[in-house]
């Protein structure tokens, strides 16, 4: 499964690459603008952050296909390779994706909100399908929907990989995780959550101390 980062915060992406074993990083419009840098220092600056295979994932802007064909050209260019494009599944967008995919550009299918749309993008060549599961809350069971899309893709033979996306919790990652996502993009808390138990800085603290009681040293010798 791929783990991938839902920021443009590059000291995070830098720890949380450290910390873990990282495959990209995702951005989109809100998250570029949330780094309060401009989109051009912002993006070389995870480039810069990130090794040759991993991921990088960015979201055209514009509103019609033409538009974002152009848009998709440009961002393929700003890295050799592992370099996607994030196109919204409008009518415009699902065009782009086809036009993208003739041109041999990455495109990660976005803003999904059902299963179908998702199945309509893979069905047109995305490599990437990035369902939002919390926004798919507010309509429905957006955990069923998205196990209900790693199921369409299964029977059709589809290899479009799905990047669950949108995440507010952790419990909403493990159950994609059980459930056999192909990848997750999630944000740096939850990132945290998922590391993170207060157990754990409690079973060490004893641990060092029962040593240092016994031995005199918080190290093995
Ligand atoms: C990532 O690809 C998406 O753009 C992102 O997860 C959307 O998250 P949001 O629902 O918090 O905006």
């Amino acid at each position: 499964m791929e783990f991938i980062l839902d920021t443009a915060d590059v000291q995070e992406i830098k720890n949380l690459n450290e910390l873990l074993t990282v495959a990209g990083v995702t951005t989109n419009p809100t998250i570029i603008t949330k780094s309060g840098k401009d989109f051009q220092t912002t993006v070389k600056e995870i480039i810069e952050v990130l090794d040759e295979e991993q991921t990088f994932f960015i979201q055209a802007i514009s509103a019609t296909c033409e538009e974002i064909v152009e848009e998709a050209k440009y961002i393929d260019s700003l890295r050799e390779k592992n370099i996607y494009v994030k196109i919204p599944v409008t009518h415009e967008g699902l065009k782009a994706i086809k036009e993208c995919k003739k041109l041999g550009i990455g495109v990660l299918a976005t803003a999904i909100y059902t299963a179908d749309q998702a199945f309509m993008a893979a069905m047109n060549g995305a490599d990437y399908l990035a369902p939002y599961v919390n926004r798919m809350e507010n309509y429905g069971d957006g955990i069923k929907e998205v196990k209900d899309l790693i199921e369409m893709l299964r029977v059709n033979g589809l290899n479009s990989k799905v990047v669950a996306a949108s995440f507010k919790n952790k419990k909403q990652v493990h159950e994609l995780i059980v459930a056999g996502i192909q990848a997750v993009t999630v944000p740096v808390d939850v990132a945290y959550a998922m590391i993170n138990h207060p157990g754990t800085e409690i079973a060490v603290g004893e641990f060092t101390e029962n040593w240092n009681k016994a031995f005199g040293r918080r190290a093995l010798v």
